[in-house]
């Protein structure tokens, strides 16, 4: 199996909701000016406490310094799975739940802390540059790669006699943090790049004043309080990944977005109570470990303040349940 180091040097951002308006010019750059940005990797997404900004240091220039932006400190690289066919065989599941046992869990008992970035296409796993060496170091069942300015590099072949070394390891015994179960469904979309143009007005109006409800929707049941507000756009080495839910996808021009042949709508579930935070790790790992043992795929965004994971909403029961007796009976 292969993993990827990519050649992207990413900040963690969020931006207030306030702070939003101070934001809007360089954001349209980055988002539909393509050509006028070096930026490749950048996704931003809308949760109730903020915006998130997930971009590389060519884009973080962009946005100017100030009160309302918050940026973590450090540099974050972004790690990525080659899918191997063999790997997935007698498994269904995509997302997090395909790397759950061979990455996340390996990084999480080395204490390294991870950022997870799902998209239409892929799963980023993002990991401090400090980091890189245990990183590369704890891996081993794989080909690691670094991209350099579009090559790869072989950084370390996999290690055949220590490749089981590290599943004997003790797993860290994490703090179980509250989960919340919002009533939305979501789809996990996306776009040619070409047609951007053609959804501009929609995604603005979603993306930069879903805050103002349009007159004839002041009465309509969206502020239903089991909703959360949640529409992630990202824009990755020419790549589009929408995650909306059903109500915003009314809004789009329904000929343009595509998502997989299934056609499946997901369930969220937000993780946390208090802000996580960036330097605790096995957050992911105690989610995704049982969704791996179930077989029931995952996407996985984290944002500044909380982590969110997206299962098939057939399977919101079962994944519920499980996490219900995860909280009142931590030794299962
Ligand atoms: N660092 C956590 C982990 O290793 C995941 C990210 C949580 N923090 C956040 N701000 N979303 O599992």
């Amino acid at each position: 199996m292969e993993l990827h180091i990519l050649d992207h040097r990413l900040r963690v951002t969020s931006i207030t909701k306030s702070g939003l308006a101070h934001f809007t010019h360089p954001l349209i750059k980055l988002i539909f000016l393509r050509h006028r940005t070096r930026c490749k990797f950048f996704s931003m997404t809308e949760t109730p406490e903020n915006y998130t900004v997930v971009l590389d240091e060519e884009g973080f220039k962009e946005l100017e310094a100030s009160s309302q932006l918050q940026a973590e400190g450090s540099v974050w690289l972004p790690l990525n799975v080659l899918s191997d066919a063999n790997a997935s065989l007698g498994s269904q599941a995509v997302g997090v739940t395909k790397i759950a046992e061979s990455v996340i869990a390996p990084l999480a008992r080395q204490h390294v802390s991870v950022f997870m970035v799902s998209t239409y296409q892929t799963d980023f796993i993002l990991v401090r540059e400090k980091d890189l060496p245990v990183v590369v170091g704890t891996l081993e069942e794989f080909n690691i790669f670094r991209e350099v300015g579009g090559e790869s590099l072989l950084v370390r072949g996999h290690d055949i006699a220590n490749g089981l070394h590290n599943n004997g390891k003790e797993a860290v015994p994490a703090t179980l943090h509250p989960v919340l179960i919002p009533h939305n469904r979501f789809c996990v979309m996306s776009l040619d790049p070409d047609t951007l143009p053609s959804i501009a007005t929609t995604l603005i109006d979603v993306l930069f004043y879903s805050g103002s409800p349009k007159q004839d929707e002041a009465t309509s049941p969206s502020t239903d309080l089991d909703q959360i507000k949640f529409f992630s756009f990202s824009l990755i080495d020419g790549y589009v990944s929408l995650v909306m839910d059903t109500d915003a996808q009314r809004r789009f021009p329904a000929d343009l977005l595509f998502t997989s042949s299934s056609g499946e709508l997901w369930r969220m579930v937000r993780i946390g109570g208090q802000p996580l935070g960036f330097d605790e790790c096995g957050i992911v790992a105690q989610i995704s470990q049982p969704l791996a043992d179930c077989d029931i795929s995952a996407y996985y965004i984290s944002t500044f303040s909380f982590d969110h994971a997206l299962v098939p909403e057939e399977d919101i029961a079962r994944v519920s349940d499980m996490l219900h007796k995860q909280r009142t009976d931590p030794t299962t």
